[in-house]
């Protein structure tokens, strides 16, 4: 086996495949895919039909150190079947064991980063509702999904997962404002009565603040802010060394933060409920579609492909097909391949009550 498109036969564009993924990983072509996406079992939380006959499954280890290991090892295989320009998102949720909370998620992590891995997000998936069970500590909302890459320059297409401003500049009593309000008429008033600049740092801020009004007029910005020495401060830090924003402040004498017209990328905290609509008799841990938006429009090109080495009921491959991409999924259980097959073709749906 040595080229990707031999395996997909060049007829069909999602292959599902039984068995330990350690295991059948090995089948796939080197830097064959574009980005996995996948949840493995949590550490000591496993309540998926694994039809066995008794072996020690990932998850089920006595001692988290040994789930830690093998986890790795399996995305070992992972990073040799991902491209170099790949991505992997790992969803991983925690454990309490003897009242302490383990940092399962962490220590998986930081396992990945040791052998050789770079860490590029750690995303809060906060799933909004949490079920309480202790009386002695908080609820629990959110689970983590990482994103890993194998070298410093991967494929990222940020504009496909800008979110787009949901207002645009208007006309206030004849007036241009921005998105939220701003016409610039009291940053105009501030540095023509600054004490605090110069007069070429007044002339250049006043040059800075037409061109930014002329951008919003012609629509590449919806909104903008501008910080001005003595009047506003700067957002995180006043530290020249640490703060880009500050240094400028400080040389300048002001800046402007502009919007632009295309959207801002999605902050690293994913405020999704999970599925809780699927048939509880078919599986526990079905992925929310839109979990997996982002990441796949990102991360994986147009026809690339996405695979998931746990793939459940197919959740990563189905949504995958849906964005014109190839899918693979891998499970060691046989209902789920099955059920996938189904659900790819249409002929399942996870969702209808039974
Ligand atoms: C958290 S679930 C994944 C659910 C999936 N994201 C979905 O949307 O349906 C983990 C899956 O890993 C599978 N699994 C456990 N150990 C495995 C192994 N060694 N190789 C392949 N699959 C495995 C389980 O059967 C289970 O379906």
């Amino acid at each position: 086996m040595n080229n990707i498109d031999f395996f997909f036969n060049g007829e069909t564009n999602h292959i599902f495949i039984l068995g330990n993924c350690l295991e059948k990983l090995k089948e796939i072509p080197d830097e064959s895919v574009d980005c996995v996406f996948t949840s493995p079992p949590y550490w000591q939380m496993r309540k998926y039909d694994l039809s066995s006959n008794g072996t020690v499954h990932l998850g089920d280890e006595k001692d988290y150190r040994d789930f830690v290991k093998n986890l790795a090892d399996i995305f070992d295989e992972v990073k040799r079947v991902l491209k170099k320009t790949g991505s992997l998102w790992l969803n991983l949720g925690d454990k309490y064991y003897n009242k302490n909370l383990m940092g399962i998620p962490w220590r998986v992590a930081i396992e990945l980063q040791d052998r050789g891995w770079i860490l590029r997000n750690a995303v809060i998936w906060d799933q909004m509702k949490g079920t309480q069970s202790a009386k002695d500590r908080l609820r629990d909302v959110y689970e983590h999904i990482f994103h890993f890459v194998k070298q410093k320059k991967y494929h990222y297409d940020h504009d496909a997962i800008r979110i787009k401003p949901k207002k645009k500049p208007r006309k206030s009593n004849g007036t241009l404002v921005s998105a939220t309000g701003v016409s610039g008429v009291k940053y105009r008033k501030q540095i023509t009565e600054s004490k605090d600049l110069s007069e070429q740092e007044k002339a250049n801020a006043l040059q800075a603040l037409d061109s930014t009004l002329l951008s919003m007029k012609q629509g590449e910005i919806v909104d903008f802010r501008m910080t001005i020495r003595g009047y506003q401060r700067t957002f995180h830090s006043n530290n020249k060394k640490v703060s880009g924003r500050a240094k400028e402040l400080a040389d300048k004498g002001f800046y402007i933060l502009k919007m632009g017209a295309k959207g801002f990328l999605p902050s690293d905290i994913w405020r999704i409920v999970p599925e809780d609509k699927w048939r509880k008799d078919a599986h526990y841990a079905v992925f929310p579609e839109e979990l997996l938006l982002a990441p796949i429009q990102a991360t994986c090109p147009e026809n690339g492909i996405v695979l998931d080495p746990f793939s459940g009921t197919g959740s990563t491959v189905c949504t995958a097909l849906k964005l014109n991409r190839r899918g693979i999924g891998i499970d060691l259980s046989e209902n789920y391949i099955e059920l996938s097959k189904k659900r790819v073709l249409g002929a399942v749906n996870l969702f209808n009550s039974v």
